[in-house]
Formats: C-alpha cells, sequence, structure tokens
C-alpha cells in the first residue's frame, strides 16, 4: 500500500534476527523519576498516566474530548436479517450534533435470539460496510476510499460492485451464531487515509488552524477517538451488553484497536490482528516495517514528534509493551501471521510478554508463554496470543480464537 515515492525511498528493511540490533526496553513498572513500582495503586495512579501522557505526545498525539452533544439517527432496522438469524440496524453518528457536520455510520448485527442484552464485537473496517456483508440492502459508503481494484474502488469511491468483498474477514454468521453481535464503521468516516493536512474528516471539526500541534491527534488517534464516539453511542442501545465490548482491528486498525483499548477503559477486551510497527510490534527492534518507513508512507497516522524517533528509537521514552500494558489488566489478544513479517511477528510477541508483569501486578493469570509458540497454537489466558500461517489478513482461524478468548472472558467458559 506504499506509494510508489515512498518505496522509491524507503530502507530495506531487515528481515535477519541477527540484525536486530541490542536494545534496552524501558520498564512499564519504573517511573520516568526512577522509581519502581510495586503496587496497583502506584502504577493506576503515577505510573500508567505517565505512560499515556507519553504515548499521546510522542506517538499517536492528543485527541480533543469527545462531543457531548452528538447526535445519533437510526436508519434502518431489519428484523429478520441473515435469513431471521439477526437483527441488523443502520445508526448514523454525527458528531457536531447537526447534521451538516461529518458523520460516521455504525452496521450492527445482533443475535435475534437474544434475551438480554448481547456482548459485541465491535471494529473499523477499509472499505465501507456494505463491504463486509453479503446482504446487498445495506447503505453504499459514498466517501472517499483509498484506491482498490480488488475492491472495486473507482475514482476513489465505492461502486456496487464493492458489496461483500471484504466479507470473508467478517465471518458475521459465526458471531451471531456464537451469541455475539457486530458493529463494523468505516474508518474513513472518521477521517478519510490520506495525507490531507488535516483539513476533512473529524480534524476539520476541531482544527482550525491548518494542521494539528506536533503533539496533536494524527489519523490513528481520529479514529480511535470515533471508535469511543461509537461507544457513546452504544451506551445508549438497550440490546448491547457495554460492559462487554471487545474492540477489534487489522493492521492499520490493529494499531488503532489498541490505541483506542488504551485511552478508553470501557472497551473491556482488545484484540490486534497483524498490527505491526506502532502497533503490537517494538520498535526498537528495527524488523520488517520501521519507523522511518511509516512515517514516510504515512505521515497522517501518527503525531508530527513521532518523527523525532525516525532512526532513534532507542531515544522513545516508550516502546509497544508499553500500550499493551495501557489495557492491563483487560483481557488483549495480539495475533500474528507466519508471512507477514513485514509486521514482525516475533516483535509483536515480545511485546505481549514485555508487558506482562504489569497484568501480574494487577493480579491477573498474565501471559505465561516464555518463548514464541509454534504457530496455530495459540496462548490463551488474560493476554492472548497466536501466531497463524498464512499472510497478512484476518481469517476464519484468528476469529475461531477471538470468539474462545471472548468466550473465556465474558462467558466464563
Ligand atoms: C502497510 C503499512 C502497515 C499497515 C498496513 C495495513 O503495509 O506499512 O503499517 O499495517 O499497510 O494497514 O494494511
Amino acid at each position: 500500500l506504499l506509494t510508489s515515492a515512498a518505496h522509491a525511498q524507503r530502507p530495506k528493511p531487515n528481515y535477519d534476527e541477527s540484525q536486530v540490533p541490542e536494545f534496552k526496553l524501558p520498564d512499564p513498572l519504573v517511573t520516568q523519576a526512577g522509581k519502581k513500582v510495586d503496587s496497583a495503586e502506584e502504577w493506576n495512579k503515577v505510573r500508567r498516566p505517565e505512560i499515556l501522557e507519553l504515548f499521546e505526545t510522542e506517538v499517536y498525539g492528543k485527541s480533543p474530548a469527545r462531543p457531548e452533544n452528538m447526535l445519533f439517527e437510526v436508519t434502518s432496522v431489519k428484523n429478520d436479517a441473515l435469513g431471521g438469524k439477526a437483527i441488523r440496524k443502520e445508526v448514523s453518528v454525527y458528531f457536531s450534533g447537526k447534521k451538516a457536520g461529518p458523520r460516521m455510520d455504525l452496521l450492527i448485527y445482533l443475535p435475534a435470539k437474544a434475551t438480554k442484552p448481547v456482548p459485541v464485537f465491535m471494529g473499523l473496517n477499509f472499505y465501507g460496510n456494505h463491504t463486509i456483508t453479503d446482504e446487498t440492502d445495506v447503505q453504499l459508503n459514498g466517501n472517499w476510499m483509498r484506491a482498490s481494484k480488488e475492491k472495486a474502488i473507482v475514482d476513489h469511491k465505492a461502486t456496487e460492485d464493492s458489496r461483500g468483498k471484504s466479507s470473508s474477514r467478517w465471518p458475521i454468521e459465526t458471531i451471531i451464531d456464537r451469541g455475539y453481535g457486530l458493529i463494523a464503521i468505516y474508518c474513513g468516516d472518521i477521517d478519510p487515509d490520506y495525507d490531507d493536512g488535516f483539513k476533512n474528516g473529524v480534524h476539520a471539526l476541531f482544527n482550525s488552524k491548518q494542521k494539528p500541534a506536533p503533539d496533536e491527534w494524527g489519523t490513528i488517534s481520529a479514529w480511535a477517538w470515533g471508535l469511543s464516539c461509537a461507544l457513546d453511542y452504544l451506551e445508549t442501545d438497550k440490546q448491547i451488553d457495554t460492559s462487554k465490548v471487545a474492540v477489534i482491528g487489522h493492521s492499520r486498525l490493529g494499531k488503532t484497536s489498541l490505541w483506542a483499548g488504551a485511552t478508553d477503559p470501557r472497551f473491556a477486551l482488545v484484540i490486534s490482528n497483524d498490527s505491526g510497527c506502532g502497533g503490537a510490534a517494538l520498535s526498537r527492534r528495527r524488523f520488517g516495517e520501521t519507523l522511518h518507513v511509516i512515517n514516510n508512507a504515512f505521515p497522517h497516522w501518527f503525531c508530527d514528534n513521532f518523527n523525532k524517533y525516525i532512526d532513534k528509537e532507542n531515544d522513545l521514552p516508550v516502546d509497544q509493551h508499553m500500550l499493551i500494558s495501557l489495557i492491563a489488566p483487560r483481557p488483549v489478544y495480539v495475533a500474528s501471521a507466519e508471512d507477514d513479517q513485514w509486521a514482525d511477528p516475533k516483535g509483536e510477541f515480545l511485546s505481549v510478554k514485555y508487558a506482562e508483569p504489569v497484568y501480574k501486578l494487577l493480579g491477573t493469570s498474565g501471559f505465561g508463554a516464555k518463548e514464541m509458540p509454534a504457530v496455530n497454537q495459540p496462548v490463551q489466558k488474560q493476554m492472548g496470543y497466536h501466531i497463524r500461517t498464512g499472510k497478512h489478513n484476518v481469517t476464519d482461524f484468528d476469529w475461531q480464537q477471538y470468539l474462545n478468548f471472548a468466550d473465556q472472558h465474558f462467558q466464563g467458559s
């Protein structure tokens, strides 16, 4: 997905474990002042806020407070979706409270047979809600999309042929059959995925200046902020158990689900699928994608301060294991794919491992794995991890693990 200009300038990625530089990770359990953190209280009062602030100012950028006057409009309800298995709704969220401002559309599937509020998975998608389902009567998203032949995007717009094109990544029937709901949102409703100088999406709503300050929100922060706004809507929906909302994302949107989980403790479970650099993978390993490459190819994703650490990863006051630690003690699941070396599976595993001391301090079962598990052998305690065979993608195997993990934490089985 890199532009050709970015390809030309990008340094050759390292895929050789013996070439991974030596590094020392910052300790999540030692404060900036050098004091060891040995109680949950100190973690919650001192260290966690410190780490959150560092990620806000140096990595993703600070987001504004969410608007209090958002307008929610249910635009369609179908009580016999998926052959009668599901209730399907579409809900528009107008961020400014006015129909003129930017809006995001939620596509919601809930098990029809549910007798009480249900736990749900909520995630952003790359090409519109109409791509995740084979049902042809959901709204076709009219917003700007990244170019994709495969998804039948023409002139940056979805077409009728785009319908269902991402459905293999969203096994809706399986999710429904297992008793969960699903909420999908197109990321570009919140902020279009290109470097536009922050003139569109929700950035435009808040930034009267041309561009946010170096510590203000990039696109990943905006997307995560949008997910929190969606959660604000869910809290008004009586069919949903908002104490059991799992946030899920793939790749750039997996970076986003981790950041959403870190910034909004209402997300009860957090899943990162192949999130890689700037997501679950440790930046200091410089394996596969690096800060250099990602900040050049996608200058809008992070805040400008993140550029300071290009080729200077050791100067970062944090690394991505500390992002995982911000989610503690809530269940977190990180998944990698064997052929997705670009995302550094080992670096993703190590982030979970090095966040474990925080999970232990907070009294959870932690992670347990010391070494990377074999392919297709998930590890699931309070923290979960797997590396599956295959490429950068979301597969049924991935979803089986997420559903099992959710069963364990949401249904106690
Ligand atoms: C690119 C990018 C990754 C990102 C991925 C995706 O490959 O370099 O950081 O995760 O796109 O979102 O699909």
